[in-house]
Formats: structure tokens, C-alpha cells, sequence
């Protein structure tokens, strides 16, 4: 595995080392830390007037988490986050009218047991391509507030190639949001929803645990293990991570090898070109949809 920090690399030959299990780091840049000033700006005017990073000694879980379902998705949606993503891959030399990404997360990871589910969920090791990524997506993860090695995201590359017996056969995208998605606030002191896992003990050391300053972002691939770090610090995490896939690698379905993923259904439809916002040509989807997308598009989701 290497990690490559501030490589000059073209996309192509970044792409090919990601898929291989490389890691990318890069420093903050105009676009990145503007973007991080975005979701600080929209954490801040949620939860004023207390302070953020220790909201959790003010608030009980319960009122956190509708503040931060209602936040959430003001981040996810707001026009500027767009515009900085594009401007991100623009200053890393992403061919805009080849590359999509999906929209972004904020992430938040409490101090403890005060708010670990639902909308908050402090992910246990998975890789991605569990939960129906395909094997070409790229995720991007980048703090918000300064980071602390205790309270932070964590890779686990002894997993690279070493499959793991999991229940992501039992994981359908489609279906998940259908029926789970759009109740995660609800969740505040346990997470019912089934999610794909590892089914045999794993070990999580040695592990990498990249601590970027705010505005820094670094790459890896959706099947590279991963998981929330518990955090034992005093203060709560804040980041951002996106998704990107490149349109020729979808097409070729080119990405990293899928050592022990058996779930259905595909994010493929969520990404958005970043030229122009309009959805992957659906000869592309093709190569992804296996029938399930149908099965489950008349489902409620109220
Ligand atoms: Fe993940």
C-alpha cells in the first residue's frame, strides 16, 4: 500500500493506483477550505448558541439529533457544496465532463455513548462496495474542525486482500431506501436497521489513521476497509466526504477487485456529472443495474 501526498499524478494514473489500494492525500486548498467553511457555518447557526465541538454536554441526544437531522440535509444540499466539490477536482485535475460525484455527507462523531446510531451512526469496519458502491468508486473524506488521532476515521489495508465472511448478501440498496433511509434521525440510542458487517472476528490493527489539517482531504477506494475511530476525546468530529466514479471506468467497469462483496442493487444512479449536475448516460447505469432497481422503485418511502 502506499500513500501518496500531494501528488502531481494525472486522474488516470491516480484512478489505477486507488484501485490497487493506494491512498491520495492532499493539502487544503481555496475550494477545500471554503467548503469546510460552508459546513462550519451551517453546523454553527444550527446549534448556536452553544459550541459545536461540545454540544453534547449542553444538549440532550434527543434534541442534537433533530437539530442535526434538519442540518444534514441543508449541507447535503446546498447549492455551494457543489460548487466545491467541482472546484476541488477541477484543482486536482478531474476531468469535469468525465467525473461524477454524489451529493455530500457531514459526518458527526460524538464523544462516548452520547449519540452513536441513526443520524449519527459511528461506523463499525466495512468497505463500501458492502453497501452497493461500485467497485470504481473513490470516497474523499476531509475534517471540518481540527482533527485528533482519537477521534478521527480509520483504514484498515491488511483487508485489501484478505476477504472477509460479511452479510452483504443480505444488503440491497434499493430496498434500503425504500424501507430504512429516511428514518435514521429516529434512531438515537440504538440502530435496528440491518447493515452489512463482517461475520467472523476481524483485527483492526494495524490500521492507518490519517490525520489531515481542516481543508486537507485524502482518497481511497470504496472496497479499502474502513471504520469510525470510537472517539475518547472531549469533543465532537466534524467532516465531509463525497464519492466520485469516472464515466470510462463505469462503462469498462474497471475498479478494484471484489474479493468478498455479494450484495445487489447499485449507488451507480446517485452520481452527478460534474460539469453539469445531469446523471450518468444510462447505458452506463446498465452496466450496474441488475433488476432490483425496478423491484423496489414503487415502494413507499414515507
Ligand atoms: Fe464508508
Amino acid at each position: 500500500m502506499n500513500i501518496f501526498v500531494d501528488s502531481k499524478m494525472t486522474d488516470d494514473q491516480r484512478r489505477t493506483e486507488l484501485y490497487r489500494g493506494s491512498i491520495f492525500v492532499h493539502s487544503p486548498s481555496q475550494s477545500s477550505l471554503k467548503f469546510c467553511e460552508l459546513a462550519r457555518a451551517i453546523i454553527e447557526e444550527a446549534f448556536y448558541p452553544f459550541d459545536p465541538l461540545t454540544v453534547h454536554e449542553q444538549l440532550p441526544a434527543e434534541k442534537c439529533a433533530a437539530i442535526l437531522a434538519s442540518a444534514k440535509p441543508r449541507f447535503i444540499h446546498h447549492p455551494e457544496a457543489k460548487t466545491q466539490i467541482r472546484e476541488m477536482l477541477t484543482e486536482l485535475g478531474c476531468e469535469l465532463s468525465r467525473t461524477y460525484f454524489d451529493v455530500p455527507r457531514l459526518r458527526t462523531a460524538f464523544p462516548g455513548e452520547y449519540l452513536r446510531s441513526g443520524i449519527a451512526y459511528a461506523f463499525h469496519a466495512h468497505r463500501d462496495t458492502w453497501y452497493s458502491a461500485p467497485f470504481c468508486q473513490i470516497n474523499w473524506w476531509m475534517p471540518i474542525y481540527e482533527l485528533d488521532s482519537e477521534n478521527c476515521m480509520a483504514l484498515h489495508p491488511g483487508y485489501w486482500n484478505r476477504p472477509i465472511k460479511n452479510g452483504s448478501s443480505g444488503y440491497n440498496y434499493h430496498r434500503w431506501n425504500a424501507e430504512s433511509r429516511h428514518n435514521a434521525a429516529s434512531h438515537v440510542k440504538s440502530d435496528p436497521r440491518i447493515q452489512p458487517r463482517a461475520e467472523e472476528p476481524i483485527e483492526l490493527e494495524p490500521e492507518f489513521r490519517l490525520i489531515c489539517p481542516v481543508g486537507g482531504a485524502y482518497q481511497f477506494s470504496a472496497a479499502q476497509l474502513h471504520s469510525t475511530v470510537p472517539n475518547t476525546c472531549k469533543v465532537t468530529r466534524y467532516s465531509i466526504d463525497f464519492r466520485t466514479v469516472h464515466l470510462d471506468d463505469v462503462l469498462n467497469k474497471i475498479g478494484a477487485p471484489n474479493i468478498d462483496s455479494a450484495c445487489t442493487g447499485t449507488t451507480i444512479g446517485d452520481y452527478l456529472r460534474a460539469s453539469d449536475l445531469s446523471h450518468l448516460p444510462q447505458e452506463a447505469m446498465a452496466v450496474y443495474f441488475d433488476g432490483s432497481e425496478l423491484l423496489y422503485a414503487l415502494a413507499p418511502t414515507a
